[in-house]
């Protein structure tokens, strides 16, 4: 894979709606921008706990190097205007990575999450949270797609205001699905938290393979996001097979 040549070269998939670029390093700085501005506002988890830029920008900090080190995460633009956003990275699964103890766990929650969160790796306790319901709604992943030798993984995807409805979110997930196939990948997965998110997965195939009621993550006894809104009652883990 020669990562570099990527950042010139469109390739002819990245083609649609919009003018589609392969996001780098460089890109950083700007999708920081566009993520405080329409992500952590509009994303139901992020919305639900009030967080600030402040307060996430540890964990937007350290998804950005693995999404933006190898050619893989989308941008779209409309007139050099930034529109939306698709971070994305790939997961090679060895033996090791797929042994899980608990994994006859998989669907089952525990009974409260304070202590994970108390130990979480940033210093916002609203990251921490976040951070583990993700890491509980992805575990054992690995093990329950056992032909999965390479996984593509959506993490974040956001499309501007303004913008919504164009179908553009569905556009980015089909690029997303051959730049998968064009890494030879077996398998495409995302965490979707927002329900249109879930919806538009779906029709596009993707299957559910695990769900968390929100109001079953609990913290000192307490749901941790109990101040969703409507639209996010649950967050799916869902995949689909991609190899041909
Ligand atoms: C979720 C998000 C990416 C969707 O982007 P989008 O470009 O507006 O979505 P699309 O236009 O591609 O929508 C595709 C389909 O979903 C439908 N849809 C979109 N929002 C919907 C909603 N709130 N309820 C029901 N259907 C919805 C569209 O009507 C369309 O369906 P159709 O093909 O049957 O007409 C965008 O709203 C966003 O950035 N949200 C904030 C960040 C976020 O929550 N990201 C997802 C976290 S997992």
């Amino acid at each position: 894979m020669h990562h570099s040549s990527y950042e010139q070269i469109n390739p002819d998939f990245l083609i649609g709606k919009l003018r589609y670029e392969i996001a780098s390093l460089k890109d950083s700085d700007r999708i920081r921008i566009f993520l405080d501005e329409y992500f952590c506002t509009r994303e139901p988890l992020q919305v639900a706990l009030e967080v600030t830029p402040e307060e996430i920008h540890e964990q937007y900090d350290s998804v950005l190097p693995s999404v933006l080190s190898k050619p893989v995460s989308i941008l779209g633009f409309e007139k050099n205007e930034l529109v939306c956003i698709c971070l994305n990275s790939i997961q090679e699964l060895s033996s090791e990575n797929r042994h899980d103890p608990i994994c006859d766990s998989f669907n089952v929650l525990k009974d409260d999450y304070s202590q994970d969160i108390e130990n979480g790796p940033y210093r916002s306790v609203k990251a921490n949270a976040i951070k583990v319901f993700l890491s509980e709604l992805e575990r054992g992943l690995p093990t329950s797609l056992p032909d999965c030798r390479r996984l593509f993984n959506i993490e974040i995807v956001v499309v501007h205001p303004m913008h919504k409805g164009r179908g553009i979110c569905a556009e980015l997930i089909d690029l997303s699905i051959k730049l998968a196939k064009s890494y030879d990948c077996d398998y495409i997965a995302t965490c979707a938290t927002a329900a249109n998110s879930q919806y538009i997965f779906a029709k596009n195939n993707f299957s559910p393979i695990k769900e968390i009621q929100l109001s079953k993550f609990l913290q000192n006894g307490i749901p941790v996001f109990s101040n969703v809104k409507e639209d996010a009652s649950s967050c799916v883990l869902m995949v689909k097979h991609i190899k041909e």
